[in-house]
């Protein structure tokens, strides 16, 4: 069988580090392939005005799989003054190319999985009765919707004429905005379409079936927000019904469950919700299991899917003599590409293998040991990026 390819874009920062060290622990666990590296990021924008070139658009089309670092994103008017001199005044305008990349290859699926693993020092403990301290067992699944929602961009800060006749045909809007003067309007549209919808609910059902989850749960708001929240929950009660009887539905609002997720996360298992509600909730459970360090992330799409941690550049770390960032959000990325490829063996010897690193104790980055990220913290016992990587592949 040929050998599959995999685009690697490390970006910026820190996701140039946490990248490299992940394909040394893919090597370690015998998962074999050719990687290609594509550029992104932010050095692509001061060279060439372009955060997402074109080449690597071309590359993921052709190869499928992307693993992706990190890229460092700046306001308008400061990426501006950064171009290259020679790209100055053309009316270039940056926009994220990890957002571009989610467009482009309708990513419409993300898959955020929140899972303690046993001994770390950053779980969510909780008192229990007569001042006992329970550290609940997470094990949540976030399925977000990644490409609408409030995040389609579709917005507008004193809107044209049309835009403003229509939303004067709506009663609401007549009753209690009209008086407002156009000119202190903002509105920002969120849209839910019937397919992406289906397609992301199906996904979070799929997986619970698949993994043997309980329940899946729709974090909404739909007696609020009656249309795109409702449209969720009807065609999950459907899907649901027609589909997946032996899964239970759930249904909760997001300032509730927010609530509820240091009172019993134990009790959740798939969550599925919009763009920004998902990304919220997400990073809710984050929280609970470690944080960034520990955040990992898949974007899906029908032909395309690249695989990514929650984290940024971070790039107050990123030129470190040493590096001292955890990798383990990238390297469960990673694990979830080999979920996606359906090379699962990997992904569970090394998940199985960071569960022994973190219970052991032995090495744990500064951020499990409550450090603040300076250099120092090598002296004070903090593993490396790199030593971390290297307990995983001895555990391996
Ligand atoms: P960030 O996630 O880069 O870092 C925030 C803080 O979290 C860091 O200062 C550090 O204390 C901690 N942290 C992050 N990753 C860690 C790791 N692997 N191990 C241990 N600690 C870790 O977010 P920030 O500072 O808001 O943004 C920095 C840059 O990254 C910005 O330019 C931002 O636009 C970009 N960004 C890019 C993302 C992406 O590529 N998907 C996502 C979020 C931010
Ligand atoms: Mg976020």
């Amino acid at each position: 069988m040929s050998k599959r390819t995999i685009v690697t874009m490390p970006g910026d920062g820190i996701g140039r580090i946490v990248l490299e060290e992940t394909l040394r622990i893919l090597d370690a666990a015998g998962f074999s392939a050719d990687y290609v590296n594509a550029d992104i990021g932010w050095e692509c924008w001061k060279t060439e005005g372009n955060p997402l070139p074109d080449r690597t658009i071309e590359l993921l089309a052709k190869h499928k799989i992307g693993l992706f670092g990190a890229i460092t994103s700046k306001p308008k008017e400061e990426a501006a003054e950064e171009l290259d001199p020679s790209l100055q005044g053309k009316g270039l305008v940056y926009s994220s190319p990890i957002v571009g990349l989610r467009q482009h290859f309708n990513l419409d699926v993300c898959i955020r999985p929140c899972r303690t693993y046993k001994g770390n020092p950053l779980n969510f403990i909780r008192r229990g009765p007569d001042n006992t301290v329970e550290e609940p067992e997470i094990n949540v699944v976030i399925f977000r919707q990644n490409t609408e929602g409030l995040y389609s961009g579709v917005e507008w800060s004193d809107p044209p004429d049309n835009v403003y006749e229509a939303l004067l045909s709506h009663p609401k809007f007549l009753k209690n905005f009209s008086r407002v003067p156009k000119d202190e309007l903002s509105v920002s549209t969120r849209i839910f379409t019937r397919k992406a919808t289906e397609r992301i609910l199906k996904a979070a059902f799929e997986y619970a079936r698949q993994y043997r989850y309980r329940s899946v749960t729709v974090c909404e708001k739909p007696n609020v927000i009656r249309e795109t929240s409702g449209l969720m929950f009807r065609l999950a009660k459907e899907i649901q019904q027609s589909s997946f009887p032996e899964i239970e539905l759930w249904n909760t609002n997001i300032d509730a469950q927010m609530m509820w997720l240091t009172k019993n996360p134990e009790d959740y298992g798939v969550i599925v919700a919009g763009n920004m509600f998902g990304d919220i909730v997400s990073d809710g459970f984050a929280g609970l299991i470690g944080g960034l360090g520990f955040a990992c992330s898949a974007n899906i799409g029908e032909e395309v899917a690249v695989f990514e941690p929650t984290h940024g550049s971070a790039p107050k770390y990123a030129d470190y003599p040493v590096s001292i960032v955890n990798p383990i959000a990238m390297v469960e990325s990673a694990c979830l590409m080999l979920d996606h490829l359906g090379e699962n063996d990997s992904s569970a010897r090394i998940r199985s293998a960071i569960g022994r690193v973190v219970s052991h104790g032995e090495a744990r980055t500064y951020d499990m040991l409550k450090l603040p990220g300076r250099p120092d913290v090598l002296e004070k016992g903090a593993a490396s990026t790199a030593e971390m990587a290297e307990a995983i592949i001895e555990a391996l």
